[in-house]
């Protein structure tokens, strides 16, 4: 199968639905935004997702709604940041995506997310020590699902999305 989409992984506060809908305005891809997928199909938000089905449950429907993704062509797909964490969703998007890795520091995160309360694993005393710690374990395992890593620190929109079109041309 040829890899038409491009698939956005990475870090919660990275910029992955950000990103995702001015690559897909800039592109005329399509846009799939995976956690808002599973809000609409629950009539939940994701927060109440987790505290009423539990974490486990919520990840079945995400694994259930890359599947979904995948099959589609010509498609931007923003994932959760979690979604790697199961090698079958990685193998699930490697069939049609490229993936691209939006990397950023901690504090980058940190001020990306401070604001919010959608973010259950974020919901906690020290959030900046919860992403400190989660990114230890999670950033090798991005780095090593990606075709492409995209340093996002210090970077616009525009750059990063520019960057994201110049390495998916060539690779097709
Ligand atoms: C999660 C990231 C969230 C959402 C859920 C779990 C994670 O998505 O899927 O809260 O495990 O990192 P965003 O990365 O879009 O915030």
């Amino acid at each position: 199968m040829k890899r038409t989409n491009i698939a956005l992984i990475g870090f919660m506060g990275c910029g992955k639905s950000l990103t995702g809908k001015a690559l897909s305005s800039r592109t005329g891809m399509g846009f799939f935004d995976a956690d808002a997928e599973i809000e609409a199909e629950e009539r939940a938000a994701v927060s109440d997702i987790f505290a009423r089905l539990g974490e486990a449950r919520f990840r079945m429907m995400e694994t259930e709604t890359l599947k979904r993704a995948a099959s589609l062509t010509w498609t931007v797909i923003a994932t959760g940041g979690g979604a790697i964490k199961n090698p079958e969703n990685v193998k699930t998007l490697k069939k049609s995506c490229i993936l691209f890795y939006l990397k950023s520091s901690p504090q980058t995160l940190y001020e990306h997310t401070r604001l919010s309360d959608s973010r259950p694993l974020l919901n906690v005393a020290d959030p900046m020590g919860k992403i400190v710690e989660l990114l230890a374990q999670r950033d090798p395992i991005y780095a090593s699902a990606s075709d492409c890593i995209i340093k996002c620190d210090a970077k616009s929109p525009d750059q990063i999305v520019d960057e994201i079109i110049e390495v998916f041309r060539k690779s097709r």
